[in-house]
């Protein structure tokens, strides 16, 4: 078939056979398929979707546009977490080490901010010397050393996804589920894992805003994963306001050393230990989320979840002893009393990225040393003259008055419950 009789096929609601998928996503690999083909056949999926059946062959064509990690039979577990990014989320930083802690190896390819969204790889390289661009080999050689790496996707590992990525996101293509989906799923999946953990977030700082929309990624990812014979499940979690206290990339190096220390906020340490306990049960090692939940706990407190964490940065070039760079803090007070109700947590999310802590163009440098502190959390009550957040920026002024508006205060407040759902192959 011609690739102009997929996409028609596709405008016009067709199944498409996994035969003819892997034949377009091949043909878009090797430059025999140009951009504007493969912008209108993203547009028909935009628009028509695609069953569950094209979507595993979409995911299984990008997964073998490039290379997987592939692992010795040595009964070690693989297993890997992945989020769909908000606002102060730095659970991968204190979760890779402590699944290592336990026994897992965690091979984590990881991204960048995406929109208002912070990223994994920006937060690691506000630690001095960190390298987040590690071949194959390194990531192989580091995992057997020290249970686990985070890294970018090199140029390896799913590259139709680099190219098709960009080319949705200059065609708004790309909020559509199956499309995220394949995205998301031939990435992880190249790392080869035992078990994966969506953190599926959904929220005013989430890329799903509703709850429904998150439930059905979430379904959409838990049965790829699945019926690519990959143990996976999914949580559904509270990204309405800003997770933990402290957003930004040096900043949110401090929180994460926090928790790996047993400190820090209570909903990032909850939050982790609620994936770590997923992956337990969902691999066999532990029998029950209380036991997961009870492991894990102790490995953040007596020291090992550090430890790991430690030989990770080192065998990535990095030097924690290094101070981390932080700009000037200035508070942002409230002007009125009453209950926070509402947080416009990616409104937050785009005054860092202001601030210079994330990217509004591909080619910005990050300043790594700017960031917020939440001084309050929806169902506080305020009262006028107290700060709400403090700022680290050089250029305060500009940024109090959107950072005062973007926190909601009334009579009432129903603060958000973390943890909303668990999708598992049972529940879809
Ligand atoms: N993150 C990804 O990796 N891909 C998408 O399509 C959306 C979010």
């Amino acid at each position: 078939m011609l690739p102009v009789q997929i996409i028609a096929q596709k405008r016009d609601g067709c199944e498409l056979s996994d035969d003819v998928i892997a034949a377009f996503v091949r043909g878009y690999s090797n430059g025999q398929i140009p951009d504007y083909q493969m912008a209108a056949f993203s547009m028909a999926v935009f628009l028509n979707g695609m069953t569950s059946s094209e979507t595993v062959a979409l995911t299984q064509a990008m997964l073998a546009s490039g290379e997987r990690l592939f692992w010795p039979d040595d009964g070690i577990l693989r297993v890997d977490k992945h989020s769909t990014g908000g606002i102060g989320d730095k659970v991968s930083l204190p979760l890779v080490p402590l699944l290592a802690s336990c026994g897992f190896e965690v091979p984590m390819v990881s991204g960048r901010g995406l929109g208002p969204t912070g990223g994994t790889l920006d937060k690691l390289e506000s630690i001095a010397g960190f390298r987040t661009n590690l071949s194959l080999d390194e990531i192989r050689k580091i995992v057997k050393q020290t249970g686990c790496v985070i890294t970018g996707a090199s140029a390896e590992l799913a590259p139709a996804d680099h190219r098709f990525y960009a080319l949705r996101d200059v065609t708004a293509t790309v909020p559509s589920i199956p499309l995220i989906t394949a995205s998301i799923m031939s990435k992880k999946l190249a790392e080869s894992p035992d078990a994966l953990v969506m953190d599926v977030k959904f929220g005013s700082g989430a890329f799903m805003k509703t709850r429904d929309e998150a439930l059905n990624l979430a379904r959409s990812l838990v049965q790829t994963g699945q019926r690519m014979n990959v143990a996976t499940t999914a949580l559904l979690t509270d990204m309405s306001q800003p997770l933990g206290v402290l957003c930004g990339n040096s900043v949110e190096v401090e929180e994460s050393l926090d928790v790996l220390q047993g400190r820090g906020p209570s909903d990032v340490r909850e939050l982790i230990l609620e994936l770590a306990a997923e992956l337990l049960v969902t691999a066999g090692v532990c029998r029950c989320n209380q036991d997961g939940k009870q492991l894990t706990a102790q490995k953040l407190d007596d020291g090992s979840a550090m430890e790991r964490f430690e030989m990770l940065v080192a065998a990535q070039s990095g030097d924690l002893g290094t101070r981390r760079p932080f700009a000037p803090a200035a508070e942002v007070t409230s002007e009125q009393s009453g209950i926070v109700s509402a947080i416009d947590t990616q409104a937050i999310g785009w005054s860092i990225i202001a601030m210079g802590g994330g990217r509004q163009k591909l080619s910005d440098q990050i300043d790594h040393s700017v960031g917020i502190e939440m001084l309050v959390r929806v169902g506080d009550t305020v009262t006028s003259g107290q700060p709400l957040m403090r700022m680290f920026t050089r250029n305060p002024d500009r940024f109090r008055p959107e950072l005062r508006g973007s926190i909601t205060l009334s009579d009432h407040a129903s603060p958000p419950v973390l943890i909303a759902d668990r999708i598992a192959g049972e529940s879809i």
